[in-house]
């Protein structure tokens, strides 16, 4: 079987512009990367993310969430059997806006990764850049994980570091972080696609 045949089916949860998106399909286009960008998903309508994936001749999809209203799971029932007819093997969020159910992620435990721009457990939630800038770190960075029912909380695969400069605003810091993101995201889903990486009893098995 060539490698090609064995590539794992990814689909990609956005929500906005969809650079690690992007950085996931460029990787993809290697012969030997272990992954091929099968689906992109949109929460929101129309956002750039989508048109980038259409560029790479990926399909994509958007399930807005606003007409569920405040059944999540509804949603997610949609998003979950959109991947299930489209034979998606593994999920990444990338800049995926929408906080999951524990039903969901329990649906996709150990094949659901996420890109967060801190170091973990260093400032979960938003801003992480402000609230680096604000506790004065010296170096901050970025982290990929499986997602655990607890938000930001799921066990490390790969961080990248990067320094924290005098002059920093949040805007130099998150450049500095994103271009770190590119290349520690498609990193990643490698380790997590090849089975390198595996989510065992709640920790990362490596090997
Ligand atoms: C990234 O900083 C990512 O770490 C965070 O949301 C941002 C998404 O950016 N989860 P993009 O849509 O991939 O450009």
């Amino acid at each position: 079987m060539s490698t090609a045949a064995a590539r794992k089916r990814v689909g990609v949860l956005i929500s906005g512009r969809g650079s690690n998106m992007v950085s996931l399909a460029e990787a993809a286009r290697g012969p030997d990367y272990p992954a091929e960008i099968a689906l992109v998903i949109s929460n929101i309508p129309d956002v750039a993310g989508l048109d980038r994936a259409r560029g790479f001749g990926i399909a994509t999809a958007t399930i807005d969430h606003r007409p569920f209203g405040k059944d999540r799971e509804a949603f997610e029932r949609a998003v979950d059997e959109l991947l299930r007819v489209n034979q998606i093997d593994l999920l990444v969020l990338a800049g995926f806006m929408r906080i999951l159910t524990p039903w969901f992620v329990k649906r996709w435990e150990g094949r659901m990764i996420n890109i967060h721009p801190s170091l973990l457990p260093l400032f979960k939630g938003t801003h992480t850049h402000r609230q680096a800038l604000e506790a004065g770190v010296a170096e901050h960075g970025c982290s990929v994980h499986f997602v655990v029912p607890e938000l930001d909380a799921g066990p490390v695969i790969l961080q990248a570091k990067v320094p924290v400069l005098p002059g920093d605003d949040e805007d130099l810091l998150s450049a500095r972080v994103l271009v770190e993101e590119h290349k520690l995201y498609p990193a990643a889903l490698a380790e997590v696609a090849s089975g390198r990486a595996r989510l065992v009893d709640g920790v990362v098995v490596r090997g």
